[in-house]
């Protein structure tokens, strides 16, 4: 789905050759600061290299429209960005921006469920905790329903059971809807539970640790 050829950001990362398949769950581990998120906003066109390629289904993402890019293949900031108002208010967000229309309030009400977010959709999302917050990003971007998910640390502000139930939904979410997700988490331990194939980046340079596929 994705292949890096040859890729250079700066000083800051060095890749010669990465294929992500269509349905897989790719995890990157390693130390701050070794190019994890950069990784990821290579993906989503945030950021282009200074030196190579970065394909999409074949296509050199210079070559891609951004914004329907985008639309395809969704972002979760490592500290996701909450709008002003209400909850329901960041739901819709996204469908506003892109003027498609309003999921419903059985939608809604499903996905605060599947995040385990036990708030109304009229509660103003700013007083939300940490963890909250992240987990109404999560849904906000689960509605949108792309085809890739690329999230950063989406755990991270988690304790260890909310986090592996969280992590544990989001793979089942993309594996039962056919979507491939490419996830940056500190935690070993998630990685190697959830990930077809692990990658370790460390100053800037990546390496297979593990592959669970046949
Ligand atoms: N916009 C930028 N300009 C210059 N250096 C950057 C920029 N963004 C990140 N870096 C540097 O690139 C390196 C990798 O950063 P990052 O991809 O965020 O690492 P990680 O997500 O693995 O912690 C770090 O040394 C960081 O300071
Ligand atoms: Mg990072």
């Amino acid at each position: 789905m994705f292949e890096l050829e040859n890729v250079s950001v700066s000083t800051i990362l060095s890749i010669r050759h990465l294929m992500i398949k269509e349905g897989d769950v790719t995890c990157f581990v390693g130390e701050s600061g070794g190019g994890k998120t950069t990784i990821l906003k290579l993906l989503n066109k945030a950021l282009s290299p200074d030196g190579g390629k970065v394909f999409f289904r074949g296509e050199a993402l210079e070559d891609i429209n951004s914004v329907m890019h985008r639309r395809k293949v969704l972002y979760l900031n490592q500290t996701p960005h909450i709008f002003s108002g209400t909850i329901r208010d960041n739901l819709i967000k996204g469908f506003e921006l892109q003027n498609r229309a309003y999921p419903n309030h059985e939608t809604l009400m499903a996905v605060l469920k599947r995040v385990s977010l036990k708030k109304n959709l009229d509660d103003e999302a700013a007083v939300l905790s940490g963890g909250e917050k992240q987990r109404l990003a999560l849904a906000r971007l689960m509605l949108l329903d792309g085809e890739v998910y690329l999230m950063d640390e989406p755990s991270s502000a988690l304790d260890d059971a909310m986090e592996l139930k969280i992590i544990d939904m989001i793979v089942r979410f993309v594996k039962e809807e056919g979507k491939t997700l490419v996830m940056v988490t500190h935690s070993k331990a998630i990685a190697s539970k959830f990930s077809d194939k692990i990658y370790q980046v460390k100053s800037g340079k990546i390496e297979e640790v593990s592959s669970n596929e046949s």
